[in-house]
């Protein structure tokens, strides 16, 4: 949209990139591509520009240094343009290219599950510093979205095997190929349901761990244009403290683990006084602990 003959800087449309010729080259794509994202509002515009040039063209991000000079083909540069575009509507790059990077191990993402953030390895290292590595038994990862912590933990300890649980059915079919493309799925029982609902044949597990929603609804204003693309049912905790689905776990856990087991819960910086009053009968006092920037992360009930 023009207004007074200028560019509006409000419209998402990638065509109003100022470049009257079409970039022919990656460099000249490049150029052109990051002020453009950086002027969306998104955050490290460069890398995302490489992650999504690269992504169109099917190449690694390294590849494009390798031959910076590479012609464009028209089809080349409609489809960066058309994921350029979109992540310019603040779309999530992991969306945008499908999938996402997390303990080192490359997730499918779709819109069905939350983007894994950095934060939760967190919690897959709290919890693989409880389970030895020659550890053997069951552990289940409530709201288990993509299933990265679930394929973590498979991933790090053989003799374990992890009863996964979401509420959304396609978060479970993402879950069960997050598995198989991990080689893990022989040891990955993906069950729909409310939190340990679907656990009740289960006893004497080693942990329950999870990364439960608890975002707060009146933090919603204030939140990244990109968690308007992810589900509302991953981000949004219950109750005014958005810790409904902490508070559930604590009481539906006690007779599923087994006594010097553990509940583990990420949480969100802001809500380590408040889980700490949580009710936790069968459990010992939550230990709290925190990020490199002194923010707590993950919580954990030793069970007694
Ligand atoms: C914050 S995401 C975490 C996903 C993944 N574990 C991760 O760390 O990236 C929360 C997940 O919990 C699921 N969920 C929400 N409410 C639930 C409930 N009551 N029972 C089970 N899963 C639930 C959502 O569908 C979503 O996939």
């Amino acid at each position: 949209m023009s207004i007074g003959g200028a560019v509006d800087s409000r419209s998402p449309s990638f065509h109003a990139v100022p470049v009257t010729d079409k970039p022919r080259t990656i460099r000249a794509l490049l150029a052109a591509t990051t002020p453009w994202l950086a002027s969306r509002g998104v955050d490290g515009a460069r890398t995302d520009a490489e992650i999504l040039i690269a992504h169109a063209l099917g190449l690694r991000r390294l590849d494009l240094y390798l031959d910076l000079d590479r012609p464009l083909d028209d089809d080349e540069l409609a489809k960066a343009r058309a994921l350029v575009a979109r992540r310019g509507k603040r779309e999530p790059v992991a969306y945008l290219v499908g999938t996402r990077e997390l303990w080192g191990l490359a997730f499918e993402v779709t819109p069905d599950v939350l983007v894994p953030r950095p934060e939760t390895e967190h919690l897959i290292e709290l919890a693989l510093a409880r389970l030895p590595v020659d550890v053997e038994g069951a552990v289940v990862d409530a709201c288990t979205g993509s299933g990265c912590v679930a394929v973590a933990l498979l991933h790090e300890r053989p003799g374990l095997r992890v009863i996964a649980t979401d509420v959304s059915n396609a978060a479970c079919s993402v879950a069960l190929r997050n598995g198989e493309r991990h080689g893990v799925d022989d040891r990955l029982d993906v069950r729909l349901g409310d939190l340990l609902a679907p656990c009740a044949d289960l006893k004497d597990v080693l942990a329950v761990v999870a990364n439960p929603p608890y975002v707060r609804e009146d933090e919603r204003p204030s939140l990244a244009p990109e968690l308007g693309f992810e589900p509302a049912l991953a981000l949004f905790g219950e109750g005014d403290d958005a810790l409904g689905h902490h508070r559930r776990l604590l009481a539906q856990a006690r007779p599923l683990v087994r006594p010097g087991g553990f509940l583990a819960c990420e949480i969100g910086a802001e809500q380590g006084q408040h889980v700490c009053a949580l009710p936790h009968e069968g459990f010992g006092d939550a230990i709290v602990s925190n990020d490199l920037a002194g923010r707590p992360r993950v919580a954990c009930w030793p069970r007694t």
